[in-house]
């Protein structure tokens, strides 16, 4: 028996090349209409956590107020507390979308509770959500540094709020310096890696797939940035140790990804025939980072060395940020 249709390596199902209808293609547009209900519960998620950060700083509570004494006055910088609560969301959104494609890619679970389908639906809308929360973070921060450069022309502040956000290596005070290139890669290399997947008909599956890969560096740039330059989890305590125990899921699902990958020929195989073939040591060294990472996780929420600082006695003398030098 013929057939005109055929199932991909995935299990989707793929007419014939020129047969193709216009509509297989899985249109941008479309995604974004369908991202809606999930933007809108980010939306909701982020005034939620701004509500949060608003209370803790007007009671007296705020770890950033704990770092940066000048900002005790939410109806101030409300626009920090904004873009803080966006970056909040996005890691969020970023951990969720992260998760559903390690899922994707990973070992298939004998019977899904949902079909392969709709998990590949939400991780393409959390993942366009992802970006947009990504971009609304750094958007607000910018607007922070408009609002709050008041003593040169507005030419200048747009400028210098731009530059800072948005241009790598500008911003040039305390942990910023790192931390922002970090939390820019994160970005720029969201935008790109993410959209690919909209011409993935132009660029080959095979190529669209290679580069999608990276998207796991997306992730690691946000951790890291968060936990380099979040003050809301600043200091050693059990904010800090509760966003290294969330990586713990994403580090034992990339692990069991790439032991078990849904698409045969990712698999490793046995050591005598596949060391001989190109990329073989690397992938088995991919296998045993992952592995690394596991443990290290376990190792840092046991021990708690977790590169949080100490909560001082007195206010500090010195802040993260620029204004703290004004
Ligand atoms: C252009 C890129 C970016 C810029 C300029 C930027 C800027 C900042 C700044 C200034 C802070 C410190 C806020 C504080 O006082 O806590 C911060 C924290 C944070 N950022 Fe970013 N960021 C960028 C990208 C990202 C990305 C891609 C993510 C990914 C989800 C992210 C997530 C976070 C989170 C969760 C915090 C902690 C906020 C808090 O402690 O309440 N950022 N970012």
């Amino acid at each position: 028996m013929t057939s005109d249709v055929r199932p991909d390596e995935d299990g989707a199902v793929i007419p014939p090349a020129g047969r193709r209808p216009s509509g297989d293609r899985v249109a941008l547009r479309g995604d974004l209409r369908a991202a809606l209900p999930d933007a809108t519960a980010a939306v909701v998620v982020t005034v939620l956590v701004f509500a949060l950060l608003w209370a803790r700083m007007e009671s007296g509570a705020s770890d950033t107020v704990a770092v940066m004494p000048f900002m005790d006055d939410p109806g101030t910088y409300w626009m920090y507390l904004l873009s803080q609560a966006f970056g909040w969301s996005a890691l969020l959104w970023a951990w969720g979308t992260v998760m559903l494609g390690l899922l994707l890619s990973g070992p298939r679970p004998a019977r899904p509770a949902v079909s392969r389908q709709v998990l590949e639906r939400w991780h393409r809308t959390t993942s366009l959500t992802t970006t947009a929360l990504m971009f609304a973070h750094a958007l607000m921060f910018a607007a922070e540094l408009v609002r709050y450069e008041t003593k040169v022309d507005w030419a200048e502040r747009l400028w210098v709020a731009f530059a800072d956000t948005f241009v790598p290596g500008w911003y040039d005070s305390g942990t910023g310096q790192v931390a922002i290139p970090i939390g820019q890669g994160a970005l720029y290399l969201a935008i790109p890696l993410g959209l690919l997947f909209y011409v993935r008909h132009r660029i080959g599956a095979n190529t669209w797939r290679r580069l999608h890969r990276f998207v796991i560096v997306v992730y690691v740039l946000s951790v890291w940035h968060t936990l380099l330059y979040g003050t809301n989890v600043w200091y050693g305590e059990w904010p800090r140790t509760v966003l290294w125990l969330l990586q713990l899921p994403v580090a034992v699902l990339l692990l069991l990804r790439l032991l078990r990958p849904a698409r045969r020929a990712e698999r490793l195989g046995s050591a005598g025939g596949g060391a001989a073939r190109p990329g073989w040591w690397l992938r088995a060294a991919g296998r045993v980072a992952a592995g690394a990472v596991v443990v290290g996780l376990v190792v840092v929420a046991v021990s708690g060395r977790d590169g949080g600082r100490d909560r001082p006695t007195h206010p500090p003398a010195t802040a993260p940020h620029a204004q703290e030098t004004d």
